[in-house]
């Protein structure tokens, strides 16, 4: 078991890529605080980590309030003690808009959600870390955040603001063993990807996960990345456990591979970050 004795939080537990992580966690060996703004989802998830002998509790939390993120983190320390784990996955897509034609509502939701989360979730659960001698924190960007993504400003921002506050935590915490990452998924098959797809099928292999992806910008992609992943616990989420499993003195932050791909595929400029040897540092 790769992460036992581990006490992971996962935030946005209650669906898709969260759901499968925790439980997957859990599989690992990890204590799972199951955490969802969505009470019937923390449930169903715990439900099925209990049923596959893991071990979870579910706690209704809104990221976005300073109150609920302060009841989770206390939640999980009296439970199963403090967090060496946190995914700050919880995330909205928000209204797709043109940016003169977005209310600043869905702006204002968008940020609250998916980038006040992640700094809510990171302010209260690290000082359990530091206090616990280390920890690993990953943080849920998106390709979004690295490429221009016609109808979501607002989701664009919040997800280039996680990348730039996953390197700061990074650089101001290495010095206490603690690991901060963050992954840029492109499309994986979960329930936001079928609302962003308002219930259409995926097109087959050179999909899109919204319609401003026309087929020729997706052509663009690698041939191995011209498709839609699914959450499925296979070697993605593999990668996942080895950013979360106990490797001392090694801190790394970089976006996956994936990402990176994309991002060479949509520009000529390939932002070069730190790859997996040269990343880590000690
Ligand atoms: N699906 C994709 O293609 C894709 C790609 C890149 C990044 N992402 C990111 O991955 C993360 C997970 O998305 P998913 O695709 O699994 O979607 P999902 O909708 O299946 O899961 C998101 C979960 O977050 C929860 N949530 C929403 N608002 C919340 C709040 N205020 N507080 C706590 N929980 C809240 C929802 O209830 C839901 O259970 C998100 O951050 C999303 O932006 C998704």
């Amino acid at each position: 078991m790769r992460l036992a004795n581990k006490v992971a939080i996962i935030t946005g537990a209650g669906s898709g890529m969260g759901r499968t992580t925790a439980i997957l966690f859990a599989i690992e060996g990890a204590k799972v605080a199951v955490a969802d703004i969505s009470q019937q989802g923390v449930e169903e998830t715990v439900k099925e980590i209990t049923a596959k002998g893991g071990q979870a509790i579910a706690l209704r939390c809104d990221v976005s309030k300073t109150d609920d993120v302060e009841r989770m983190v206390a939640a999980t320390v009296e439970r199963f003690g403090p967090p060496t784990v946190l995914y700050n996955n919880a995330g909205i897509e928000g209204e797709a808009s043109y940016l003169s034609k977005m209310s600043e509502e869905a702006f204002d939701q968008v940020i609250a959600i998916n980038l006040r989360g992640v700094f809510l979730g990171m302010k209260y659960v690290i000082p359990h870390m530091v206090k616990a001698g280390g920890g690993s924190i990953v943080n849920q960007a998106s390709i979004a955040g690295l490429i221009g993504i016609p109808g979501g400003a607002h989701y664009a921002a919040a997800k280039a603001g996680v990348i730039a506050m996953t390197r700061v935590a990074a650089v101001e915490y290495g010095r206490y063993n603690i690991r901060v990452n963050c992954i840029c998924p492109g499309a994986i098959e979960t329930p936001m990807a079928v609302r962003i797809r308002k219930g259409a099928p995926p097109l087959s292999r050179c999909a899109s996960i919204t319609s401003t992806f026309t087929s020729k910008t997706v052509s663009r992609a690698p041939p191995s990345i011209r498709r839609i992943s699914t959450t499925r616990p296979d070697a993605s989420k593999g990668r996942f456990i080895f950013r979360c499993r106990p490797t001392p003195r090694c801190r790394v932050w970089r976006c996956t591979s994936t990402a990176i791909s994309w991002k060479a595929a949509w520009s000529s400029a390939i932002m070069v970050e730190p790859s997996s040897s040269r990343s880590s540092r000690r």
